[in-house]
């Protein structure tokens, strides 16, 4: 038995909000491990400085995020294709020989939350609709498209960017305009919201779902609050509704594996400790 502590933690600028300080603690405590994650706020500026300096300190690894994540891949020594495909990551982990892999796991969170939700939801049933070409769509659009989604339907309001994400991820990203979401709801089985319309103190997001399928699996990555006017609505034109905490969730399922060693479980407990953190 070894009797270093082990350590992990989430950097960002800011931090003090983030929920993965929650998440993990509950996880430790559950499975009574000796180890602590911790908040770490860091700026652009320090962050090759304290990513070289971690694992001085006995750090495992950290999860990244806003505004670090496209930064902390480029510092990696190593990284994996999921991270590549996406151009950002969000966990790293140290080897014993101190380098640092960078891994982005949003894209198979967002899939593990679908199935938990839904669980006879297969992405190759049929087209999916993304809304929006931000950060965070990049890692839904991958994720999508490697679990076998046919096509891909992407609508954002400013059509370059959806432009450079469907030269990046090629020809089963289809570009549609913002303003023809409406029909094109009826050709597909999935659709996701990555923009942050919905969040609490943003505008709603208010789409016409008249056309939709019934059953079609509509899920936000909006998460405050837990059920937008999007997945409101959704619900009432007869789709499966999947909130965007669940994301949240699964996506930090890796890295608590790989740095405490343990592979926890995301269940009903676990999102009514991080909803009351
Ligand atoms: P993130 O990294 O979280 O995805 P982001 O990169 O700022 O954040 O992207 C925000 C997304 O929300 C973008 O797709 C943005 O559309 P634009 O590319 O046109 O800016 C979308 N968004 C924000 N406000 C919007 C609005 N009022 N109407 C439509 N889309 C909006």
């Amino acid at each position: 038995m070894s009797n270093q502590v082990l350590l992990a933690g989430v950097i960002g600028d800011p931090i003090a909000h983030s929920k993965s300080p929650a998440l993990h603690g509950h996880w430790l405590r559950r499975y009574g491990i000796e180890g602590y994650y911790v908040p770490l706020h860091v700026t652009h500026e320090n962050l090759p400085k304290v990513l070289k300096t971690l694992p001085k300190m006995g750090f495992k690894g950290v999860n990244v995020t806003i505004p670090h994540k496209e930064q902390a891949l480029s510092l990696a020594d190593s990284v994996t294709d999921r991270a590549a495909l996406i151009g950002a990551a969000n966990t790293l982990t140290y080897t014993s020989s101190g380098t640092m892999q960078a891994d982005n796991t949003d894209g198979v969170g967002f899939i593990a939350n679908i199935r938990q939700a839904v669980p006879d939801w297969v992405a190759g049933t049929g087209p999916a609709m993304v809304l929006g070409a931000g950060g965070a769509s990049r890692a839904i659009l991958s994720a999508l498209l490697s679990e076998g989604a046919p096509r891909v339907i992407l609508a954002n309001r400013t059509r370059a960017r959806a432009e450079a994400l469907r030269e990046k991820l090629g020809a089963r990203v289809e570009l549609l305009d913002w303003h023809r979401i409406a029909d094109a709801l009826s050709e597909v089985h999935t659709v996701v919201n990555t923009t942050s319309l919905g969040m609490t103190g943003s505008q709603p997001l208010h789409i016409d779902l008249s056309r939709v399928r019934p059953g079609t699996v509509a899920a936000d990555l909006v998460y405050t609050p837990l059920m937008t006017d999007f997945l409101l609505n959704a619900e009432a034109a007869g789709c499966r509704v999947v909130d965007g905490l669940g994301m949240l969730l699964h996506q930090a399922a890796p890295g608590f594996e790989r740095w405490f060693g343990k592979r926890p479980v995301v269940d009903e407990e676990l999102r009514q400790a991080v909803l009351a953190s």
